[in-house]
């Protein structure tokens, strides 16, 4: 997506060779023109696929999952982030480690909003380690529902998420593809010229 990509060469900060500083206009400030575009974007690339619902977890993917869910006139869901969650039997709960802060937290979903009659889209912020996206894909497999792909507005192609994504066949669609970034420049694994 050039929109994306010429904005992230704009206005991205990049911290280190794996650290992406985007909270001009993605996860703290939020741009709500390019937020839009970016739900489009992933509706047409899901288009034709049956989906009932878009997956999130919060904090900074909430704002892509309703642009998402808006262009394809579905409900979204963001998974609560919580320290320990009261295992009580009407919650999906997965286990996922952060590895930015080096800790275990429990994601969570009611099974009220997710069911096997559902055909999900996940869609966050950034594909990087993928440990997030993966918890993710286990609580769909709770579920019992239909997965059919994760967006990613970013993803940092030098890290394993994708490939472990991959293993477990599951499609992905990133918006901006980046293949290594240092503060001088960043390279886009370019995709299409829209
Ligand atoms: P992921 O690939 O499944 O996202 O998991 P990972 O454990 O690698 O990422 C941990 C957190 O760090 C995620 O946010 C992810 O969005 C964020 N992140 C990863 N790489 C970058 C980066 O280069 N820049 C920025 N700004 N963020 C990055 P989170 O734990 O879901 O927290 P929240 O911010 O959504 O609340
Ligand atoms: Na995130
Ligand atoms: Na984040």
């Amino acid at each position: 997506m050039k929109l994306l990509q010429d904005r992230i060469r704009k206005d991205g900060d990049v911290l280190s060779s794996h650290v992406l500083k985007v909270d001009s206009f993605l996860n703290h400030q939020v741009d709500p023109l390019l937020t839009m575009e970016i739900g489009k974007a992933f509706a047409e690339r899901f288009a034709g696929e049956p989906i009932t619902k878009v997956l999130t977890i919060e904090a900074s993917g909430i704002q892509f999952a309703m642009a998402t869910a808006l262009a394809l006139g579905v409900p979204f869901v963001y998974a609560k982030k919580k320290k320990a969650v009261t295992l009580t039997e009407d919650v999906y709960s997965v286990p996922v480690e952060s590895f930015t802060r080096k800790e275990t937290y429990q994601v969570s979903v009611s099974k009220k909003y997710l069911t096997a009659d559902d055909t999900v889209l996940i869609v966050d912020d950034f594909l990087a380690t993928g440990a997030a996206l993966i918890g993710l894909v286990d609580i769909i497999g709770q579920a019992g529902a239909k997965l059919v792909g994760v967006g990613a507005v970013i993803e940092k192609s030098f890290q394993e998420g994708r490939g472990l994504l991959e293993q477990k066949g599951v499609r992905i669609e990133s918006l901006a593809r980046i293949e290594s970034m240092s503060p001088e420049e960043i390279h886009f694994i370019e995709e299409t010229a829209t």
